[in-house]
C-alpha cells in the first residue's frame, strides 16, 4: 500500500493514522518495528471494539457483493480471498489491541492529533483522505494533512488518492492539495503494488523540504506537476 522499503525503517517512529482495525501496527510490531497506531475508533473498553469491528466486517461483506464493476483484481484473486485476509487482519489486529491499548493504539480524532512536533519520521493514512471526499469536506482534508506533517518529521504518506464515487479518477481535492502545499513541501505520487478498487494503485507522498539530521533516511523526491488522471 505505501511501498515501505523495510531495511529503511529500522530507525524509524511510525504513525499510522485511522488504522483502524487493520493489522500493519501488529506485524510491525512483532518485527521489531516502533509503529503507533491512531483512530477515533479506539477506546478503553476492547470489547466495544471487538463488537464494532466485527460488524463492520459483515456490513463490508455485503457492500462488496456486486462490486465487480470498481474492482480491479489481480493483487487479490478474487472477493473470497480479499475478504478472508480482511478477516484475518481484524481478528489479529483485534487481539493484539486487547493488551496494547494506550500504548500502541491510541485514540485520535483528525483533523487533530496529540502529539509533538515532529515525534514521528514517518506519517501514513490509508482509506479515510481523498477517498471520502464525498463526505469530507476540503478544510478537513487540508486540515488533517497539516496535522500529521506538524508530527512527522520526514514525511507523510496517502493511500489511495482517488475517490469512492470517482470511478477510478483522482480526488477532485488533489490539485488544490497539492497546490496549496507545494510551497512548503515536495509533493510526489507513487504508483503502489497493492490494489483493490480500480485506479486505487497510487498514493501521495509529501516530503518536508528542510530535512533533519538525524531523519531514518526515507527516499527523497522531485517535486511533481500534476496532471489530470
Ligand atoms: C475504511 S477505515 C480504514 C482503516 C485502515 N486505515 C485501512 O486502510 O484498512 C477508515 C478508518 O478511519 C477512521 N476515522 C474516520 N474519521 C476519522 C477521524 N476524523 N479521525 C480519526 N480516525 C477517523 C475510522 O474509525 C476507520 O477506522
Amino acid at each position: 500500500m505505501f511501498n515501505l522499503n523495510l531495511n529503511n525503517l529500522k530507525n524509524c517512529r511510525i504513525l499510522d493514522c485511522n488504522a483502524g482495525a487493520s493489522s500493519f501496527t501488529t506485524h510491525m510490531h512483532k518485527r521489531g518495528y516502533d509503529v503507533t497506531a491512531a483512530d477515533m475508533l479506539y477506546g478503553p473498553n476492547p470489547e466495544d471494539i471487538e463488537k464494532i469491528t466485527s460488524h463492520d466486517f459483515k456490513t463490508l461483506m455485503d457492500a462488496h457483493k456486486g462490486l465487480e464493476d470498481k474492482v480491479e483484481w489481480g493483487f487479490f484473486k478474487d472477493l473470497a480471498e480479499m475478504m478472508a485476509y480482511r478477516e484475518k487482519c481484524y481478528k489479529e489486529f483485534y487481539q493484539d489491541y486487547k493488551n496494547s491499548f494506550n500504548h500502541r493504539y491510541v485514540p485520535e480524532k483528525l483533523p487533530d492529533i496529540n502529539f509533538p512536533d515532529k515525534s514521528f519520521h514517518l506519517v501514513l493514512s490509508s482509506h479515510l483522505l481523498f477517498l471520502y471526499d464525498d463526505r469530507l469536506d476540503y478544510e478537513f482534508h487540508l486540515d488533517s494533512i497539516r496535522e500529521m506533517l506538524r508530527v512527522s518529521r520526514d514525511e507523510v504518506r496517502i493511500y489511495p488518492i482517488i475517490s469512492i464515487n470517482g470511478k477510478g479518477k483522482h480526488s477532485t481535492y488533489l490539485k488544490q492539495i497539492i497546490e496549496d502545499l507545494s510551497p512548503d513541501y515536495y509533493l510526489d505520487i507513487q504508483p503502489v503494488k497493492y490494489q483493490f478498487r480500480r485506479g486505487a494503485n497510487e498514493m501521495l507522498c509529501i516530503k518536508k523540504i528542510n530535512r533533519n539530521r538525524d531523519s531514518c533516511g526515507l527516499v527523497t523526491y522531485d517535486a511533481i506537476k500534476v496532471e489530470g488522471k
